[in-house]
């Protein structure tokens, strides 16, 4: 019994090797001869407002054609994972042979299937196939102009282009206008028609992409004015740093020749007053340093999958970027172990173990958990979204057979490698206390002092880290919104995402803008000597996601048409799950490029 299970698991891994592996399955060499069968799946049925929420085309009491040689199949675990439900048409479909219109089978429509069908006539639904990959969608039925009487479409009229000896194209016609009437038969009907075509196999996904929605005017304005706005900032923040730093230095070397008498008189202020606690340990390391860990892992997947789908036009495979994602995801765990790892072992954390399994688990957890929420909804709809149950146990084994193991190396790589403290400066026993930002405490200090310091003063009073915080993700939100607003059109509404080029300068964009943001910030804190760093410039950059959760709202409810319980909460959860994942991302960048600034920064004065 026990053993029969360990062979279950052991299958399923094996399998799931062998389906990460993108290599094509010998059916899909898309070359054929003539009188070849051609094979046309039906895939899924759903709304035309969600392209999300979809269905077995089955569902639908369609009725198939005679032929059964071929039955259901899965090929990926990406195709899985997004729902794709292939399943034989029976429609005879030979290469080059021309078919008439025939009918290939019958619909007995009782009551319970004409309701089924104006359901799905009334929220629009539309259904997809497959030819040789090429994905055809045609359209259930039509409703009249009162909404009374329905109709469906019974005659799918398809016309091939093929070239040499590969196919093309597709076209779908939808003909055949028959009235939905319970108690009759409605016979379906198809027809071939082959056609030369001077497409080049290369090119046959060009007709499905929208050059005109992605290379709008727009996108290129807005990768102008982000980029611009980085070269603005990087310049401000460069030059703003190194005038201050430098003043401040001039400053902290005079007061080294001062005698004790004038120090007392002197103007101590600053982020040196601070340099005994800058590098005390985070409050919650363990959380602070898995969540940097994963951050980490996020950015590389980012940036390996996004240069992946530039190289290779991942579109053209259905459900290879999710198998793909997964894959990388899975691969990198060690950049996790590692940055993650190291980090907790600088900060003196003792478990280790506990750590590494928080860091490995903490976004499967979260992926796999809003999943499997939605799943539930999804079970209770039947759509076919409900990930089947073989499919979460080959994730769970990912989990645990790969991506563990894997950040295990990580974590002791960075513990032997990187894991000391060797702070610029030591660290004070007793932590120092942080002053009160009141205006009662600055005009004190105020009396003496010159303009600049006024402002500066003025400055530091909003020098709370939960202000900063807040006000840290504007600008990278700012460079990244039109982005998201093609990314979620691709996501959700039938577009395909296909130019990664503006991705890829939008995350090197954002990355930076993001860097920038916390650097200034971070000097702010430390300069009104608070020394709480750590977490407020992890999370001023993670801020960026409660905008882009924000903007969901915007987007969900001015530029979607969905609408119940399944569709609100398929789209808020997996918006959560990619905000929270784009925070810790942009956390772990802020994170990383501020604590590269401190150390210099207090590398570079003199500390008694
Ligand atoms: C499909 O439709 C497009 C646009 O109407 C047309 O250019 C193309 O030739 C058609 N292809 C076939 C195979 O009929």
């Amino acid at each position: 019994m026990g053993y029969s299970r360990w062979k279950v698991v052991a299958a399923v891994v094996f399998a799931l090797v062998c389906s990460l592996s993108p290599v094509d399955a010998d059916e899909h060499d898309h070359t054929y001869t003539d009188k070849e069968e051609v094979v046309l799946w039906m895939n899924t049925v759903g709304p035309y407002h969600n392209r999300q929420e979809t269905y077995k085309y089955f569902s639908l009491p369609f009725c198939a054609g005679s032929q059964k040689t071929i039955s259901h199949y899965h090929e990926t675990l990406g195709e899985a994972l997004q729902g794709v439900e292939l399943e034989f048409s029976g429609l005879q479909i030979k290469f080059k042979e021309e078919v008439m219109q025939s009918t290939y089978c019958e619909i007995e429509l009782d009551k319970a299937k004409r309701d089924a069908f104006v359901y799905a006539i009334k929220n629009h639904y539309w259904y997809q196939m497959y030819i040789d990959d090429l994905p055809i969608w045609g359209i259930v039925g039509e409703a009249d102009e009162n909404g009374e009487e329905h109709y469906l479409w019974t005659y799918k009229k398809l016309e091939i282009g093929f070239n040499g000896n590969r196919i093309v194209d597709v076209n779908l016609t939808s003909e055949g206008k028959v009235r939905l009437v319970p108690n009759t038969r409605i016979p379906m009907s198809y027809s071939v028609k082959w056609k030369k075509s001077d497409v080049k196999f290369e090119d046959r996904f060009d007709k499905y992409l929208d050059p005109s929605f992605f290379q709008h005017r727009i996108h290129w304005f807005s990768i102008f004015n982000s980029f611009m706005m980085v070269i603005f900032l990087v310049g401000l923040v460069s030059m703003i740093l190194m005038r201050t730093l430098r003043k401040d230095y001039a400053r902290y070397s005079k007061e080294e020749e001062m005698d004790d008498m004038d120090r007392d008189l002197g103007d101590e202020y600053g982020w040196k007053q601070v340099h005994g606690d800058v590098f005390r340990p985070s409050s919650h390391p363990l959380i602070f340093s898995s969540l940097i860990g994963s951050g980490c892992q996020i950015f590389s997947v980012s940036l390996i999958v996004i240069i992946v789908a530039m190289v290779e036009d991942l579109y053209t495979e259905r459900g290879s970027m999710l198998s793909t994602a997964i894959f990388v995801y899975a691969a990198t765990s060690p950049v996790n172990g590692y940055f993650g790892g190291s980090l907790y072992a600088k900060q003196g954390g003792r478990r280790w173990i506990k750590q590494m399994f928080i860091g490995a688990f903490m976004i499967p957890a979260m992926v796999c958990g809003t999943a499997f929420f939605i799943n539930f909804i999804a079970i209770y709809y039947h759509a076919s979204r409900a990930i089947p149950f073989g499919t979460m146990v080959a994730v769970c084994c990912i989990c645990f057979f790969v991506i563990l193991p894997l950040n295990l190396v990580g974590t002791i790589l960075g513990r032997n490698l990187s894991g000391q403290p060797n702070f610029p400066c030591r660290v004070n026993a007793v932590p120092r206390p942080i002053p009160e930002k009141k205006w009662g405490t600055l005009t004190r200090t105020l009396k003496d002092t010159r303009p600049r310091q006024y402002v500066e003063f003025c400055a530091l009073r909003f020098m709370e880290p939960a202000v900063i915080v807040c006000l840290g993700g504007i600008l990278p939100f700012g460079s990244i919104f039109i982005e998201m607003y093609f990314i979620f059109t691709s996501f959700w509404a039938y577009k395909i995402y296909y130019v990664y080029g503006f991705m890829m300068l939008v995350l090197v964009i954002l990355c930076i803008v993001t860097v920038c943001v916390t650097i200034v910030c971070t000097y702010f804190l430390l300069n009104a000597e608070d020394y709480r760093w750590q977490w407020t410039s992890f999370l001023s950059a993670a801020s960026t996601a409660v905008y882009v959760y924000m903007y969901s709202f915007y987007y969900y409810f001015f530029k979607t048409k969905m609408y119940g319980l399944f569709q609100t909460s398929f789209y808020f959860g997996y918006m959560a799950v990619f905000s929270t994942a784009l925070g810790i991302m942009c956390g772990a960048v802020g994170y990383m490029g501020t604590s590269a600034f401190v150390r210099k920064i207090y590398t570079n004065v003199k500390i008694d």
